[in-house]
């Protein structure tokens, strides 16, 4: 009896510490913000720029005193921050050091099918592939990111993404922060295990507590007095946001997912789903030194993931109440608020009549477990949409997952499209354009357009739940030449 009795006992223990498995506690606002490093190119000539870049497995200190393993770009978690200007090509070469296959993506960009880090278009373990990036279009704040056929989730989850931010003249001539004060923020949700180790379970939106902001739990951020320019990429594979400032104060957004927004927008809450960005104008100006400002996401399902990061102003102390500031975005000296954007183009940037409408239904398929798009899950073999090289399309998209309470998003590679309606009512102008990603709540139904003027070839559109686009929530279109 003891004999059999000892047996038990050992794996009893060992399912014990993996049901009570709660991971090293960090104190809120423990830890500092860190900005990943700007990778600088390797060499430049009178057009390019030249970068190198490595993937590799790579154990860092996520949480205070533990080793983390995972996957990076450089070892540095998130990637470097690649600076581009309009007008000079990036070209970037990335080596797999993975025992797997990788594929990097640049969301949100305008490039070649052979740069766009197709999911069927794998760096082999071990080899090199030089993406090249144009960087033929507006100013925008872009990311990269794994898009590995049926891995992509996991990759990204693991830390495959880095910030990658496209300036132009228009850009350079605003009075906007920049130096220290424009700062990108990558936010992601996480589940560590009791050693501090990366969970990854498909699709567990609930179980994952923690949000990373730039890789760092729960940080605190030391501000300046000042005007910040904050970009903000939501890097996460399932978590939704709804920014707010803990003091009321408000945000200028500037910047949606492709570039300048016409009218710049003063925001209480911004939403921001997965792959998509803001950018946003945060006044510490008038704030009084010590105050601490918290980041919050009031659409958090748990009361530990509502403080993302908290700003403290100006030095000093003590960093405990927060004073009601609100900015008068209307009296600020920011010569582009509340007028409109120098440059913006006067005319529709999406011309052109619209020659077709498509229509694709976003649900869970409860019988094979898949997600699915018009009932079917991804196959690399087919293309879903042939599309006449500069044509204008409208495409109606339905999350029919109303029932299962289930959200979605919907990105197209390649475009930059403008979000006309959602269930009949005009989107705000500050979600409408230039947008590669849009939000669809349980029972949506959304219509964007789009003009497919640039490249020919195959590209994926996909959910940017990235657990959800993984098994398999993603088609492709194709743009042909014009008959
Ligand atoms: Cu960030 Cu295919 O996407
Ligand atoms: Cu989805």
């Amino acid at each position: 009896g003891s004999v059999v009795g000892a047996a038990l006992v050992f794996p009893a223990r060992q399912l014990a510490s993996a049901f009570s498995d709660d991971p090293p506690r960090v104190p809120p606002f423990s830890v500092p913000l860190s900005i990943p490093p700007v990778l600088k190119p390797t060499r430049s000539t009178a057009d390019t720029d030249y970068y190198d870049m490595r993937i590799a497995e790579t154990d860092l200190e996520i949480l205070p005193g533990i080793r983390t393993r995972t996957l990076t770009f450089n070892g540095s978690f998130p990637g470097p921050t690649i600076r581009a200007r309009r007008g000079r090509a990036a070209v970037v070469r990335q080596v797999n050091g993975l025992p797997g296959p990788a594929t990097v993506h640049l969301h949100g960009a305008d490039v070649l099918p052979s740069s766009d880090g197709h999911p069927m278009d794998p760096i082999a373990p071990g080899q090199a592939r030089v993406y090249r990036y144009p960087n033929d279009q507006r100013a925008a704040t872009l990311w990269y990111h794994d898009h590995t056929h049926h891995l992509e989730g996991e990759q990204v989850y693991r830390g495959l993404s880095g910030a990658y931010l496209l300036s132009d003249p228009v850009d350079a001539l605003l009075p906007l922060p920049g130096g220290e004060f424009d700062v990108p923020l990558v936010l992601r949700d996480a589940k560590f295990d009791s050693r501090g180790q990366l969970v990854f379970v498909p699709d567990d939106f609930m179980n994952r507590p923690t949000i990373l902001v730039n890789g760092r739990p729960q940080p605190y951020f030391e501000v300046k007095r000042k005007l910040y320019r904050l970009r903000l990429i939501n890097g996460s594979n399932l978590e939704v946001f709804r920014f707010r400032l803990s003091t009321g104060a408000t945000f200028l957004q500037i910047a949606s997912d492709g570039g300048f927004l016409r009218v710049p927008a003063v925001r209480q809450e911004i939403d921001l789903w997965p792959a998509e960005r803001v950018e946003v104008l945060v006044d510490f100006r008038s704030v009084p030194q010590g105050t601490a400002i918290a980041l919050q996401n009031v659409a958090a399902l748990s009361e530990n993931k509502r403080d993302i990061l908290q700003f403290r102003v100006g030095g000093g102390g003590p960093w405990s109440k927060s004073e009601s500031v609100i900015p008068d975005w209307n009296r600020a000296r920011i010569p582009l608020a509340p007028g409109r954007i120098p440059g913006w183009p006067a005319n529709d940037p999406l011309r052109g009549n619209v020659t077709r409408t498509r229509r694709f239904v976003l649900r869970l398929d409860l019988a094979s477990g898949q997600f699915v798009i018009n009932d079917k899950g991804f196959d690399p073999d087919r293309v879903d949409a042939t599309i006449e090289h500069g044509s204008t399309e409208i495409w109606e998209i339905v999350n029919d997952d109303a029932a299962l309470g289930i959200q979605h998003t919907m990105h197209l590679h390649l475009v930059q499209f403008r979000v006309l309606d959602r269930n009949g009512r005009p989107e705000p102008a500050y979600d409408s354009y230039p947008k590669d990603t849009v939000r669809l709540f349980p029972g949506d139904v959304v219509r964007i357009q789009a003009t497919f003027d640039s490249h020919l070839g195959r590209y994926p559109f996909h959910c940017h739940f990235l657990d959800h686009a993984t098994h398999s929530m993603m088609g492709q279109f194709e743009v042909v030449p014009r008959r």
